[in-house]
């Protein structure tokens, strides 16, 4: 029976921050921003040949090709919620041999098999019930596979512009019960159902303010006239926080912030 995770709409449409061409084009700055880290992670993190990994929210593809690289996996499969997203994954041919398929991850079994490897890189904060999520997903583990968490633990600024950035974007996923800072949150939790931890590492980001810029200004301009925001913040206030955010973007305002990564790395015990 497929067993589903509630979020906040009972389904997988409660993303907030879209999938519009808009959307994926942020993803694409966020992929070349946060790619060393999380190479260094999945990479640190294989100790056997992968037959099968599986990127969990796999978007417009860009961690599946990183989780593909550097797993070397026979077969690298993305799952994601959103037509859009992986039809730009599918149209992609830098990306050769990657196979993606629509599927809420918050459901299982997953449309794959059991995996060697699943990754999941900023998702969790935006699905509302995280430990039964990671349960679910450990079920979905071969034996002795690997469940790989990269997520954020923190953005940290004194630039007022981005805090105030931050206190917008943490208000749109808090009135949508989301955690935008949910590493800590996850760091606390116990491991899942027949897993070990073996690692929880904190890991810092620090973008270049123009990335930070884009990544800022693409995601406010995806979400910004969506109730949650409008009802709390003036327009005159958010036209003010997009000028501000192109001029960081274009290099006409320095300003900067670091991300506190939390990477962590369960393992599913022999039965
Ligand atoms: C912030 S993006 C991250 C994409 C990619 N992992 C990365 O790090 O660039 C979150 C992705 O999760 C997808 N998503 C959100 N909820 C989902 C769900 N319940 N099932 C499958 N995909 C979901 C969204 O469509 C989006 O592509």
């Amino acid at each position: 029976m497929n067993e589903r995770v509630a979020t906040t709409s009972g389904s997988g449409s409660s993303y907030k921050f879209g999938d519009t061409d808009l959307a994926a084009t942020r993803l694409r700055t966020v992929a070349q921003v946060f790619e060393h880290s999380s190479r260094d992670f999945i990479t640190g993190a294989v100790d056997r040949p992968i037959g099968l990994a599986v990127d969990l929210g796999s978007g417009p593809g860009y961690t599946t090709r990183i989780v593909a690289e550097s797993t070397r996996a026979a077969n690298t499969v993305g799952l994601d919620s959103s037509p859009s997203f992986l039809a730009a994954a599918a149209a992609d041919t830098s990306r050769p041999g990657l196979v993606f398929h629509q599927h809420d991850v918050t459901i299982v079994p997953f449309p794959v098999g059991p995996a060697d490897l699943l990754y999941c890189r900023f998702l969790l904060s935006h699905l509302t019930d995280p430990d039964a999520v990671l349960t679910r997903w450990a079920g979905q583990l071969a034996d002795g596979g690997l469940l790989l968490i990269d997520e954020v633990e923190y953005v940290r600024t004194d630039h007022p512009v981005l805090a105030f950035y931050q206190q917008v974007v943490t208000t749109l996923l808090g009135r949508n019960n989301q955690l935008l800072e949910i590493g800590s949150t996850l760091a606390r939790m116990s491991a899942p159902p027949r897993t070990e931890r073996l690692e929880s590492a904190l890991v810092t980001v620090r973008p270049a303010a123009r990335d930070i810029g884009t990544m800022f200004l693409l995601n406010l301009s995806t979400w910004r006239r969506d109730t949650s925001i409008t009802e709390i913040f003036s327009s005159v206030d958010l036209d003010r926080l997009e000028a501000d955010l192109s001029d960081v973007a274009e290099g006409r305002l320095v300003a900067s912030a670091e991300w506190g990564m939390r990477q962590i790395l369960y393992r599913r015990v022999h039965e």
